[in-house]
């Protein structure tokens, strides 16, 4: 499988060769994939500073030829390791939003490269009987080009993201296929996700915790 996709729809030679070096820096991280949380969590928020100043001082130009409005486009797949390294720009625009949904056997990062967004995390506690999971409620983060945020195992498991202006777009960068030890994930998680029923939401015994049920099958 050839590493590299829709390469040419960003501007120009520099921006491609900023690509080539981020996803490099990415799979080095996925051929040395930490067990501990706290070491995931600190490379990406590492990934995330390097990618987001690239973003401020504009060498990290992937979004400016993106006309898709409702497209996801893939930059980046290639495997990695025991799984595979996935980048792809994620168009939100004013007032779309992804649906809440939590994630399995995958981790990611999504940093703004246009516009501002308002993302919403939970934290995975447990899993419960009947498809439901206690989750934490992490505080909301409103982003703008170069801020990031990601999404591990546990922490930050759970989000839902809103664009808050036209043509808002996020640089989303996933490793799946590296937590087989993972007991929380269910057969059903489709491309590593599996989105939540919040109009069933309901508060747990803990402050700031809520039962959401999965949608199965979704
Ligand atoms: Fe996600």
């Amino acid at each position: 499988m050839p590493p590299y996709h829709n390469e040419h729809i960003l501007a120009d030679d520099a921006a491609r060769n900023a690509l080539r070096k981020l996803a490099s820096s990415c799979a080095q991280f996925a051929a040395a994939m930490p067990d501990d949380e706290e070491a995931q969590g600190n490379a990406l928020q590492g990934l995330i500073a390097e990618a987001g100043e690239q973003i401020r001082t504009r060498t990290l130009r992937l979004a400016d030829n993106f006309a898709g409005k409702d497209e996801v486009i893939r930059l980046y797949k290639a495997p990695v390791g025991a799984g595979r390294l996935k980048l792809q720009l994620f168009p939100l625009d004013e007032g779309d939003t992804h649906p809440p949904h939590a994630h399995y056997n995958l981790i990611s990062c999504q940093i703004v490269l246009k516009g501002r967004a308002r993302i919403r995390e939970y934290s995975l506690l447990r899993r419960l009987a009947g498809d439901e999971l206690e989750i934490r409620e992490e505080p909301v983060r409103f982003v703008e080009p170069g801020d990031g945020v990601y999404t591990l195992q546990k922490r930050n498991n759970i989000h839902w993201q809103e664009g808050l202006e036209p043509g808002t777009v996020l640089l989303n960068i996933n490793w799946q296929g590296f937590f087989t030890d993972n007991v929380m994930a269910p057969d059903r998680a489709v491309h590593g996700r599996c989105y939540i029923d919040w109009e069933r939401a309901r508060p747990a015994e803990r402050a700031g915790c809520f039962i959401v049920p999965e949608v199965v099958g979704a």
